[in-house]
């Protein structure tokens, strides 16, 4: 298939290169000029596992190219997939200026049926906002169809999750697209659900607000587990092995961030608002998430007690392992409270270090570029990101480096008699 997909952020960009990995021609389109320079030179703006290695071997093979013409993609292809940002507005709902913008450029340059895809995430109703402006916009008679397509990958896991996807959701009002999507995902392997397209962009939203209440679910019973003296872990082992519940999401930690839990569900609420139904329910998900920030750092100042003139370790600044996107992150949220306070902060990321300088201030943050050497004249040390490599910590070294051993662990990595043991007043979630 000839493909074009505009955007090319964490979903546009993965989801082109595995598109053009799987052997369809796929032309990404931005209108960031620079960005699209350092692609078509080789470089990749994002950290993603595996993924500049697609690129640069699909861009070689000529199966990817990229482009800042909106023109030249929708000339060149038959199917355009929308994968630009729908960032959050004050009032919780969500930004579509992107995507309107999107769909005039569209219009103007279309002079063949098209299949337009939406895999932004969107409201429901959107695809029909699109369509209209579409044809609203369109000098010629040529038809097209605008269909929902929302993507589910996480980011750390992009190139993972979208080349083996538990299902790929398609909305649409005729049966005419179907036949293209089915070409595109065939070689994917996995079911495809064809719905009409409001459910489809229903369908992201409560899939994300869903997990994201497993993840304030479980954090509420971490409150329970401190205080009742059980361990979370064992709580979340026991009810994950019920299938219906399942493990997954059921880690407890300091709280969800990144760009896409707290957006989707600000907008699920303001959306349910709009269509007359409180969905109280998720309000209390991201209270539960609040408030799960607010214990963790009342456990580090009921400890040191004053935090001016203290220097605190932080390893991780990523809002989870394995991505240097720091939108949103719980990380950077322990850093700007921490320094508020008036700690001094040592910090560590193994990938986004260089994305955080752009969120935290100048004055009071040290970049450490060892992980061993961030807890040097510490007066604690917090792990803010599940980084796997942090398991790897010298926490001997760690221990006779600060200057009284105590870490504070909002991810659950270390082992509380391990920690014990080497003599750290170690202080977790829900354990
Ligand atoms: C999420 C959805 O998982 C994905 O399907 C959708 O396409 C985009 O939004 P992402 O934001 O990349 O993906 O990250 P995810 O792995 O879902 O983690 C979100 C946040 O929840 C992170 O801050 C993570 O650390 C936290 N989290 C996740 C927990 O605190 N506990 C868990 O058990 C899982």
């Amino acid at each position: 298939m000839n493909i074009a997909i505009i955007g090319t952020g964490y979903v546009g960009l993965v989801t082109g290169s595995c598109f053009a990995e799987v052997g369809h021609n796929v032309i990404c389109v931005d209108c960031d000029e620079a960005k699209v320079k350092m692609l078509q030179g080789g470089g990749i703006p994002i950290f993603e596992p595996g993924l500049e290695e697609m690129v640069k071997k699909n861009v070689a093979e000529g199966r990817l190219n990229f482009t800042a013409s909106t023109a030249e993609g929708v000339e060149q292809s038959d199917v355009i997939f929308i994968a630009v940002p729908t960032p959050p507005l004050e009032d919780g709902s969500v930004d579509l200026s992107f995507i309107e913008r999107v769909a005039r450029d569209i219009a103007n340059a279309m002079t063949s049926y098209k299949v337009v895809v939406d895999k932004s995430t969107v409201p429901v109703k959107t695809g029909e906002k699109v369509a209209e402006t579409i044809k609203r916009y369109c000098k010629t008679d040529c038809e097209f169809d605008v269909i929902s397509n929302p993507e589910f990958l996480r980011e750390g896991f992009a190139v993972e999750d979208l080349m083996n996807p538990d299902r790929i959701v398609v909305g649409i009002t005729s049966n005419k697209p179907e036949a293209a999507m089915r070409e595109i995902y065939e070689p994917f392997n996995a079911p495809i659900i064809f719905t009409d397209i409001n459910s489809a962009e229903l369908i992201k939203h409560a899939a994300n607000s869903f997990l994201a209440m497993k993840i304030s679910y479980i954090n509420a019973v971490a409150a329970i587990c401190e205080a009742s003296g059980a361990n979370v872990e064992e709580v979340a082992h026991g009810i994950g092995m019920d299938e219906r519940i399942g493990r997954r999401f059921l880690n407890a930690s300091l709280g969800f961030g990144g760009s896409c839990f707290p957006k989707d569900l600000s907008a699920f609420i303001r959306i349910s608002d709009d269509l007359g139904y409180d969905f109280g329910l998720l309000k209390e998900v991201q209270k539960i998430n609040a408030a799960q920030m607010d214990r963790f750092l009342k456990k580090i100042t009921d400890t040191l007690w004053i935090l001016k003139d203290k220097t605190i370790g932080v390893l991780g600044l990523a809002f989870k392992q394995n991505t240097d996107d720091v939108r949103m992150s719980p990380a950077i949220e322990v850093c700007q409270r921490l320094l508020k306070d008036g700690a001094s902060l040592r910090v560590h990321d193994p990938k986004a270090m260089e994305k955080a300088r752009e969120l935290l201030p100048a004055e009071g943050v040290t970049y450490v570029d060892d992980m061993d050497r961030v807890a040097e004249g510490c007066d604690a040390l917090v792990v803010a990101t599940e980084w796997p490599e942090f398991k790897e910590l010298d926490l001997a070294k760690a221990r006779d480096a600060m200057t009284a051993p105590l870490l504070f662990d909002g991810r659950n990595l270390f082992d509380p008699a391990e920690m014990a043991q080497l003599g750290f007043t170690y202080k977790c979630i829900g354990r």
